[in-house]
């Protein structure tokens, strides 16, 4: 895996996803993400709002790496990279999306759920996978499995992950972090309860990596 993607992956245990529907909530949604010690934030392109809020956190929040989320296509890779994405992570990773990803010039984490994706990603020179989604996927026992014959590679399970579960994973040798929404429950975001959402933060950057 590219040092730059590797040493992004060691700095926090867990990468909060998020969908996030009113950008002007994403400067201080990250401010206390990184304040709680988790800088690698994922903006999915699931809503109107994320490239706005990809573009607030990387122009008004130090130590912030935004990470465009959800990327499906050629077209969103581009804006991404406008917005200032410093990292793109794919659900799944079609052939020509994965080549387009192969020269987009950013640390890129794409999506996989099968040994023939991964293998077909390691191809284009992805090592480090996002394996989604995990829990529907066959989840800890998937990973393991596949560490006999793809030892080089290393995933982010996503999906079905939560604070009682991410031990579980983190615990695998080739789990380099996981990612989740449940430190940025929808209630709170609505209701602007930063301090809940730090809280949150916090125990989840506590969580023990490899
Ligand atoms: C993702 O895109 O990574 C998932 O939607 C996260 O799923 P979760 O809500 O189960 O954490």
């Amino acid at each position: 895996m590219p040092h730059d993607l590797a040493a992004l992956l060691a700095r926090a245990p867990v990468i909060p996803v998020i969908a996030i529907e009113d950008a002007g909530l994403a400067e201080p949604l990250a401010a206390a993400l990184v304040e709680a010690g988790l800088p690698l934030i994922e903006i999915t392109l699931r809503t109107p709002a994320a490239l706005d809020a990809i573009r607030a956190v990387a122009r008004a929040v130090p130590g912030a790496v935004p990470i465009a989320g959800t990327v499906l296509d050629e077209r969103q890779i581009a804006a991404s990279l406008d917005a200032g994405a410093q990292m793109i992570v794919t659900p799944g990773t079609p052939l020509a999306l994965a080549e387009a990803l192969a020269g987009c010039g950013v640390p890129v984490m794409p999506g996989c759920a099968s040994p023939g994706e991964a293998m077909a990603l390691s191809r284009l020179g992805f090592n480090a996978l996002k394996f989604f989604p995990a829990e529907a996927s066959g989840g800890p026992r998937w990973l393991s499995a596949i560490a006999g014959p793809l030892p080089h590679l290393v995933f982010c399970p996503t999906g079905g992950v939560t604070l009682a579960n991410a031990p579980d994973y983190l615990a695998l040798p080739n789990v380099a972090c996981v990612g989740g929404t449940w430190i940025t429950p929808k209630a709170a975001l609505q209701a602007r309860d930063f301090a809940a959402i730090g809280r949150l933060a916090r125990e989840a950057a506590g969580l023990k990596g490899r």
